[in-house]
């Protein structure tokens, strides 16, 4: 199976845990993007959905698919979405997409975290991918400085040779680099600088399941 095949399949496979009438969470990315085709296929079942970026809400209302406006909604039973790493204890990072924060407020909201993700992105140790941290424009060098004392090196996320803005009006800066031996008490110390919208780290609230694409098929890993 090739990568996409691998995502395709594990974007299926999560339409299992889909809640028929209900509103379902929507990541970011090439994985969530198969998911949101997927999801076209049963939309006559769902509500509708809440997405975690721009861009998804137009691929979701492409597809047909009622996108809700997050501020109108208590819960929803699943956030589906991909990560960048995640461990076999449910920590991920995220963020390579830019949406990190969009994510983290639209999982907050949903009773699980249904993460798809092809067999790659299963690490022992988070870190090998840069970690993603949005920030306010007019402070992202003095959180980078901050970050610098936390062991990573900073840079800023450009796009067409200008800072990458995110759908926030913010920035992103990326740190590779960092030895992530605790990811929920690096996520509450990046979390507790002043300047950052949010940290790509979603360990304090990881999956709570895990359909990983591999060659013999998607392995489902529950936390
Ligand atoms: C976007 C994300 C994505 O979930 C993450 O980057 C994985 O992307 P892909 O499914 O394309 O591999 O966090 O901000």
């Amino acid at each position: 199976m090739t990568q996409d095949e691998m995502k395709q399949a594990v974007a299926q496979a999560a339409i299992a845990y889909v809640v028929e009438g209900e509103i379902v969470g929507v990541g970011t990315g090439s994985t969530a993007n198969f998911f949101i085709d997927a999801l076209a296929t049963i939309k006559h079942r769902i509500k509708g959905a809440v997405a975690s970026s721009e861009a998804t809400a137009t691929r979701l209302r492409g597809h047909g698919i009622t996108v809700f406006d997050l501020n109108d909604i208590v819960s929803m039973p699943v956030y589906v979405d991909g990560a960048d790493e995640i461990t076999a204890e449910g920590a991920m990072i995220k963020g390579g997409g830019a949406a990190l924060t969009r994510e983290k407020i639209v999982a907050s909201v949903a009773e699980r975290f249904i993460c798809i993700a092809d067999g790659s992105k299963l690490v022992t140790r988070l870190g090998a991918f840069p970690l993603p941290v949005e920030v306010i424009p007019m402070g992202h060098a003095v959180v980078a400085r901050k970050i610098a004392a936390l062991g990573g090196t900073p840079r800023l996320r450009m796009k067409d040779g200008a800072p990458l803005i995110t759908d926030n009006g913010c920035m992103i800066i990326d740190v590779p680099g960092l030895q992530i031996a605790d990811p929920a008490s690096l996520e509450q110390q990046i979390n507790d600088i002043v300047g950052v919208v949010s940290v790509g780290l979603f360990a304090r609230k990881g999956a709570d399941v895990c359909l990983l694409g591999m060659a013999e098929g998607v392995r489902t890993l529950e936390f």
